[in-house]
């Protein structure tokens, strides 16, 4: 007998999910049934956080009471600093990330409780805690000095202050606000799906999101918004140029490395072949720090680079497409848009890591033998 091999698991529906709603075909994104868009013009990131963990919007009180836990949780802790120290300058970020929660994790008095409650909690420091590590790492490779957190700051504001050392203008924040929310949470994408696998074995929250950032760290999935950058900085980034000469030498750029058959990080989709529902919405906020920081020729290459792959192969941009040169005009060093998306999902990946343990079966696909027969020795 044959088996049916579903490569990549292509196709394969393995559980179902409350939290969000892909719909291909209608280009929609729903976290707990509301659109994406909506959220992202509407709500908070600390908002969206708990529709994602509670599955209903907070209340006036759980607002309340979730802005006091999360700006008393963002201090870098010193056993996370000590351990990202030992980390050389030149490792990937992703890889301080990854290490970060886990010493989290080692550390946790909760780690080996895995009931509801003990979840939430480690959940929500996580969340409160790894800006810390992103700010921290991108300033000791720049050798500046750790900036502490802001309790008069939310979130966002926070997380650029800790970074910067400056308070961001309101058009950052917002964009920044807007990156987060539709980096929060995707269906059963590549890490998400490791986080279920690994909480399928009983094992604890820190280890299945350790995983999940292994996931994520590939170019493939997370790693993209990282690579659009490098494509943009091969192309030649330069704020003098015109936006039509750039567009054109991005076009050119683009049908070499197609003839090349080359893939160009950014664009397609596994579920999403007419476009990716979040692109428009982290369009937009593209657009507005291009406005404010006056850089119209890195549009030049956006659509140069869009319109070729349009035209060549009918392939559309995916969310980092937008979100890379967004964290580039922030600011944000290229390395450092992945941890930025690791931020962002925390949410989404403990989201499902409580929605597998509440009604968990051991994740352990079949595989078709296809080695040597049986020999003897
Ligand atoms: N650049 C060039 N060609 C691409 C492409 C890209 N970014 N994405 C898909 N294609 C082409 C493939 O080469 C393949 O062409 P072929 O049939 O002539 O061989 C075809 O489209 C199907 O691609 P495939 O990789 O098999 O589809 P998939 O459903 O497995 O791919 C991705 C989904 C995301 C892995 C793929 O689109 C990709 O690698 N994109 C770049 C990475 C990226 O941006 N990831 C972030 C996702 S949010």
């Amino acid at each position: 007998m044959t088996e049916q091999i579903y490569k990549g698991l292509a196709g394969v529906v393995a559980d179902h999910t409350a939290v969000s709603k892909v719909n291909p075909e209608s280009n929609s994104l729903l976290y707990r049934g509301y659109p994406v868009q909506e959220l992202a013009a509407e709500l908070s990131f600390e908002e969206v956080a708990l529709l994602l963990w509670n599955g209903e919007l907070p209340s006036a009180a759980e607002k309340e009471e979730f802005r006091g836990f999360e700006r008393s949780h963002r201090a870098l802790d010193p056993r996370v600093r000590a351990a990202i120290d030992l980390l050389p300058l030149d490792c990937h970020p992703m890889d301080v990330g990854r290490t970060a929660v886990s010493v989290l994790g080692a550390n946790h008095p909760l780690s080996e409780d895995s009931s509801p409650e003990a979840e939430l909690i480690k959940a929500k420091e996580l969340f409160a805690a790894f800006p810390a590590v992103v700010a921290y790492d991108q300033r000791r490779r720049r050798e500046l000095e750790l900036v502490e957190p802001r309790e008069d700051l939310d979130y966002s504001q926070n997380f650029l202050w800790m970074t910067f050392g400056e308070e961001a203008p309101e058009e950052v924040v917002d964009a920044f606000r807007v990156s987060m929310v539709l980096y929060a949470e995707h269906s059963f994408n590549a890490s998400t799906f490791t986080a279920r696998v690994v909480t399928s074995t009983l094992a604890d929250l820190h280890s299945a999101v350790t995983a999940a950032i292994g996931a994520l760290k590939g170019p493939l999935h997370g790693g993209a918004n990282e690579a659009v950058m490098h494509t943009f900085e091969e192309i030649g980034i330069d704020p003098a140029e015109t936006r039509e000469a750039a567009a054109a030498r991005a076009k050119a750029w683009m049908e070499q490395a197609l003839a090349e058959k080359r893939k160009v990080m950014g664009f397609g989709h596994r579920v999403y072949k007419s476009g990716d529902s979040r692109v428009p919405t982290m369009k937009q906020a593209l657009d507005a720090m291009v406005e404010y920081y006056g850089r119209g020729e890195l549009m030049g290459l956006y659509d140069g680079l869009e319109a070729a792959m349009g035209e060549a192969k009918n392939i559309l941009p995916n969310l980092d497409y937008p979100a890379g040169p967004t964290y580039h005009l922030m600011g944000f060093d290229t390395e450092m848009f992945t941890p930025l998306f690791i931020a962002a999902r925390i949410t989404g990946w403990t989201a499902h890591i409580a929605e597998q343990r509440a009604n968990n079966a051991l994740i352990r696909p079949l595989s078709a033998y296809n080695g040597p027969d049986e020999r003897h020795l």
